[in-house]
């Protein structure tokens, strides 16, 4: 039974780290098409303006403070966007954290860190939202992967290997979930202009100056953040029901 639930009113959608990049691009591209919004980010004051722009703009949108790596959080988020904005339809598993070492340099703490956010966090509330989603017989989970799990990048083997197990966890609840109506894709972003760009290129972390690199591109540009959106929010459309288990490349075509 895959009866979407068309009498409800709009879907609602949560975005993780919607405070910068491209969740913020997200929110903002899902909350103009509709959409209440969710805007959840472990900085306050980085969702709380992201929350003002929508609603100035018209929208509905709501600040939710949260760490994803913490189910505590986690829960007490979902009873939040719940209890104000309506159970969740559409979930984008975007926030993360980046992580250059090289593979002797990797301690303990940050090997904690990296895999409780990207993996344990985006599967912990993956879980949380898809008994909902299951009830409601719709649902849509976008998962943010990395291009340098599909080409390998030096000085990222733990960062990588997180959005590589993304990547298989789409495609295994791709196939488990399709039955419930509810599709999971991923979107694999090449080098964006974000904070978290930013941060590896202020920081000289690159083996090579970031402008040598976007030149052997065959679009030779940074990409915005707005670009990934769209392809966030072509899997989170209606339209997009027949489209499961994917990974999109938004990367100028430096990964084919
Ligand atoms: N920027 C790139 O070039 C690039 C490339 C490949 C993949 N990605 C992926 O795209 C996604 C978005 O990246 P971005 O560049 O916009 O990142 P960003 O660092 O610019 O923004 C991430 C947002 O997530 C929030 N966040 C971080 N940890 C969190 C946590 N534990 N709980 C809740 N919120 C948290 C941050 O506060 C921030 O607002 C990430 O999954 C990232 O790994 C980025």
């Amino acid at each position: 039974m895959n009866t979407p639930n068309v009498t409800a009113g709009p879907r609602v959608a949560l975005v993780t780290g919607a405070g910068a990049g491209m969740g913020r691009a997200t929110s903002l591209r899902l909350a103009s098409l509709g959409y209440p919004v969710g805007c959840l980010d472990i900085d306050y004051s980085a969702a709380e303006a992201v929350t003002r722009e929508i609603i100035e703009a018209g929208g509905t949108a709501l600040t939710v403070t949260a760490d994803i790596a913490s189910k505590f959080d986690i829960e007490w988020a979902l009873d939040q966007v719940r209890g104000k904005l309506g159970p969740v339809a559409i979930l984008i598993n975007n926030a993360a954290v980046e992580h250059f070492g090289r593979i002797d340099e990797i301690d303990d703490a940050s090997w904690d860190r990296v895999i409780g956010v990207n993996l344990k966090g985006t599967f912990a509330l993956t879980q949380a939202v898809v008994p909902g989603m299951i009830g409601q017989g719709w649902g849509r989970i976008v998962n943010l992967a990395a291009i340098g799990a599909q080409t390998g990048a030096p000085d990222m083997s733990l960062y990588t290997a997180t959005k590589g197990a993304v990547i298989a966890m789409t495609r295994s609840l791709a196939v488990e979930l399709g039955r419930h109506g509810i599709t999971v894709n991923a979107v694999s972003p090449g080098f964006i202009d974000t904070p978290m760009a930013r941060r590896a290129i202020d920081g000289d972390l690159f083996p090579v100056p970031y402008e040598q690199i976007v030149a052997g591109y065959p679009i030779p540009r940074l990409g915005r953040p707005e670009e990934v959106a769209s392809a966030c929010a072509f899997f989170a459309s209606e339209d997009a029901g027949y489209v499961t288990g994917q990974l999109l490349g938004v990367n100028g075509g430096a990964a084919v």
